[in-house]
């Protein structure tokens, strides 16, 4: 039924105006705010907190159908769920809870994760972004790079170093509301995909927050970034997966119209061959990102399957883009189709919440430990 609704809003809500938003660099508000009505803001955050209380494996099929319709609407999603709320479902008192997870759960305040900087990316355990105790505030200064929801964000879950000796023990986490005195925005930043989503640097500048404000104890914080990263990840790999889908559905729909050589060109093998290879790699890959998110579910370690998932639904995904795009010919390569966009979105999942090297760093390290070496 949630797959049912989540499609039917793409298909009437979603593809209609994708390309428009992609082209304009439109922040898509009233489709997040409708996303917030269907319960699509907060899917896993339990109904006693005020959220939907659907399981992981029920946000993974959400998030593909959505990003299937648009991929851009999808990543807002996908950081409000995961990166936002996720960190602080686990880690918030309850006066937290009241500030920063009631007002974020149905799509009229978002919400993002501010983890890398312009010095480290992959690195996360190398914040220089520092956070001193002075009194009862703690005073903030660094900046935070490549910040999805950067420019709409009502409030950031912050990663900060309290002392630099502990190197990534000595990492914090922190609530900080937008806007706030010593906190400013970079340049929104002109991308190659998920353009109607905003990206930009937070630059906090003895940015003073309440000593309350600190998510979890001293010294958690890479451990908070690092398990919130992992069910992010699940998220990501099911908005590949919609662009994945999306990219087969445009072929599909284009081939069997196409006539060459006296025939729909799907009765070509050159054609059915890409389809069938576009087929497996999007059907193994969602069997692992529903894998991971079971395992998520059933309270089991899924680090490395929700790598596995991200690293294998990134690949499907730009992969079946660039695919689409042949099967396509010139009409790939123009606005007039959305091929050209699932090309240009498809190319990010490789990169953000840990490059496509990182999940096979992580995939190994924990096959490795299995292996007990
Ligand atoms: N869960 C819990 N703890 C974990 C963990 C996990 N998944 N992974 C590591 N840890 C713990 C380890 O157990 C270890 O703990 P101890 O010190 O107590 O032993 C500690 O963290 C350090 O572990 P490592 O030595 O493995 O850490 P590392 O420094 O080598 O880094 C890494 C590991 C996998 C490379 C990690 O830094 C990483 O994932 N990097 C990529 C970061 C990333 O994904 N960035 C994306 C930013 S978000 C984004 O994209 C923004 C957006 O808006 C969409």
């Amino acid at each position: 039924m949630l797959q049912k609704t989540c499609r039917d809003f793409a298909d009437n809500e979603l593809i209609p105006i994708a390309g428009q938003l992609d082209k304009n660099h439109t922040y898509p508000k009233e489709q997040v705010k409708k996303l917030g009505e269907l319960g699509l803001m907060c899917v896993d955050v339990p109904e006693a907190e005020g959220g939907t209380g659907l399981d992981y494996l029920a946000y993974a099929i959400a998030m593909e159908e959505i990003s299937r319709g648009c991929a851009s609407t999808g990543v807002v999603m996908s950081v409000n769920n995961s990166l936002y709320l996720g960190p602080i479902l686990n880690y918030a008192t309850k006066e937290q809870k009241a500030k920063y997870l009631t007002p974020f759960l149905d799509g009229t305040k978002v919400g993002c994760f501010a983890l890398s900087e312009p010095g480290n990316g992959s690195d996360a355990g190398a914040a220089s972004t520092t956070a001193m105790l002075d009194g009862k505030k703690w005073i903030l200064n660094g900046t935070k790079s490549w910040i999805t929801n950067g420019y709409e964000a009502e409030a950031t879950v912050v990663f900060a170093t309290t002392d630099k000796a502990k190197k990534h023990k000595g990492i914090s986490a922190f609530l900080v509301p937008k806007p706030t005195d010593g906190l400013s925005l970079g340049k929104k930043e002109d991308k190659l995909g998920i353009r109607a989503s905003s990206t930009c640097n937070l630059i906090f500048e003895d940015c003073q927050i309440p000593q309350e404000n600190i998510l979890g104890e001293p010294g958690m914080g890479f451990k908070i970034a690092m398990q919130t990263l992992d069910a992010g990840r699940i998220g990501i790999a099911s908005q590949a997966l919609g662009i994945a889908q999306a990219s087969i559905d445009s072929a599909v729909e284009y081939a069997a119209k196409r006539n060459a050589f006296g025939a729909p060109i799907t009765k070509l093998q050159a054609i059915q061959m890409k389809l069938a290879d576009m087929e497996v790699k999007v059907h193994s890959a969602r069997l692992l990102t529903w894998q991971a998110a079971v395992l998520k579910d059933k309270g089991l370690s899924f680090t490395k399957e929700a790598a596995m998932a991200k690293l294998a639904a990134s690949e499907a995904a730009t992969f079946c883009a660039h695919q689409c795009i042949q099967i396509l010919g010139g009409m790939g390569y123009v606005t007039e189709m959305p091929a050209e966009r699932y090309y240009r979105d498809a190319r990010i999942t490789e990169i953000y919440e840990g490059t496509s090297e990182i999940q096979r760093l992580v995939i190994a390290g924990n096959l490795l430990k299995e292996y007990g070496v």
